[in-house]
């Protein structure tokens, strides 16, 4: 009788536990943005949120996404020889230059 009792409410933790685990993704959804944000080394310069480190380096917190995008696109191109952005931006998809720019739009400013 008490191993019963015992393995229900064994049970019933770990499916309480196997729920939360399952639900978890959706409350800790990772910001796809922020990660490639990171992982290109944006935040170098342009800090965390888009709030630039130093004085040379223009904040994007809040800027415009269309305008972010066609930034980073004349900077891929390389329309600009010499500017410090080309580099950065060399390695940017498409896709990845449209989640970046969604990102730090969304940062307040
Ligand atoms: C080594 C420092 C550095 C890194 C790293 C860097 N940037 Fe920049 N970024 C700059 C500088 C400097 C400028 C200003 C360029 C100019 O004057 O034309 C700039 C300009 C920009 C602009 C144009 C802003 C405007 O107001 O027109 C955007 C957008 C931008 N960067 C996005 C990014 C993104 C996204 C990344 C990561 C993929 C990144 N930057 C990485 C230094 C950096």
């Amino acid at each position: 009788m008490l191993k019963r009792v015992l393995g229900r409410r064994i049970l019933s933790g770990l499916c309480l536990l196997a729920g939360a685990a399952l639900m978890s993704p959706a409350i800790f959804a990772a910001d796809e943005g922020a990660d490639l944000a990171w992982k290109y080394h944006c935040t170098t310069c342009h800090g965390d949120t888009g709030k630039s480190n130093a004085q040379r380096y223009p904040n994007l917190a809040g800027q415009n996404s269309i305008y972010l995008v066609s930034r980073l696109k004349y900077f891929r191109d390389g329309v600009e020889p010499g500017n410090q952005m080309n580099a950065q931006a060399a390695p940017l998809s498409d896709e990845t230059i449209e989640l970046l720019a969604d990102y730090f739009s969304r940062q307040s400013n």
